[in-house]
């Protein structure tokens, strides 16, 4: 069973250099919601002021997100959301340093965002907590920025102990965005995100909220579509659906937010919840693929 606590290997600090944890310190789920509640909030501007303005676009030309956005009005939809989002300067700053030191990342965070608005925007039209969520989803990833970037980038068979690492990045994530902004969608999103339905990691005492499962959704669709080391080439939207199908039907991600996603994929017309999968189809996966899943190492370690 994977756990929920983790040992602090370097002091992680934000990107001025205050140290928000100790190394040494041991943090989990409790730890997130408690600095959530000593958390003092800066004030916060909307992203359109934001470098991810300059960037927002630049996903749409990628063939793999053509169903998903199928017209101008429903880019411009997905767009509006993200930029309206509120954050603290300092998490703007934060959004500008992994641009220039990790585009991949901060890439994979512009994508996950614009998805999971088209989707949550399928599912209840135009809600006020959308600009929040997709702003969520912007940040879920923050705590990789916490883990060594030769563990992600080295595309080696991941050993138990470099997986325990990035098994880390969720609750280190959490915790950074629970000492800037409180509670907040971002923190869920951060702890939640590789949760699969209690197969993945960290461990939680409930369920994380239904948008943390879109978000998840979102993202491992945004992953599977993206150049990794570990893989001769992405999947097509095609074979990325077959994954999360796949999952879906293992019992380790949320089946209606696969629906939703099969639903928006397919234009976004009828009822998600009525959404029938197709059958996996050869051809759609990449040839060499060597990826281990973090989730099974640390189930093992
Ligand atoms: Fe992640
Ligand atoms: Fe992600």
């Amino acid at each position: 069973m994977p756990s929920d606590r983790v040992a602090v290997v370097r002091d992680l600090t934000d990107c001025q250099g205050r140290v928000l944890a100790r190394r040494g310190d041991e943090l989990s789920a409790q730890a997130v919601g408690e600095a959530a509640a000593r958390a003092r909030p800066a004030p916060a501007r909307p992203l359109s002021g934001s470098v991810v303005a300059e960037d927002v676009r630049e996903p749409f030309g990628d063939p793999a997100y053509r169903h998903i956005f199928r017209s101008p009005e429903e880019q411009s939809a997905a767009v509006r959301a993200l930029l309206a989002a509120e954050l603290p300067g300092i998490l703007h700053q934060e959004l500008a340093l992994l641009r220039d030191q990790d585009w991949p990342r901060y890439r994979h965070g512009i994508a996950t965002a614009l998805i999971a608005a088209r989707m949550l925007r399928a599912a209840v039209g135009e809600a006020r907590a959308l600009p929040d969520l997709a702003g969520a989803a912007l940040l879920h990833d923050m705590g990789m920025r916490h883990v060594r970037p030769e563990l992600v980038r080295a595309g080696v068979a991941l050993d138990r102990i470099t997986a325990l690492e990035i098994a880390s990045h969720p609750v280190l994530g959490a915790y950074h965005l629970a000492t800037v902004l409180g509670r907040h969608p971002a923190v869920d999103a951060a702890l939640g995100h590789h949760w699969r339905k209690g197969r993945g990691y960290p461990r939680l005492a409930a369920p994380p909220p239904r948008s943390v499962e879109v978000i998840a959704v979102a993202s491992g669709f945004a992953a599977l579509t993206q150049a990794r080391p570990f893989r001769d080439a992405p999947f097509d939207a095609r074979g990325a659906t077959d994954v999360l199908v796949g999952d879906a039907a293992a019992g380790e991600a949320d089946l209606e937010a696969v629906q939703l996603l099969v639903h928006v994929l397919r234009g976004g017309r009828g009822e998600a919840r009525q959404v029938v999968f197709g059958r996996e189809r050869e051809g759609h996966a990449p040839p060499g693929n060597r990826h281990a899943p973090v989730a099974r190492l640390v189930a093992a370690a």
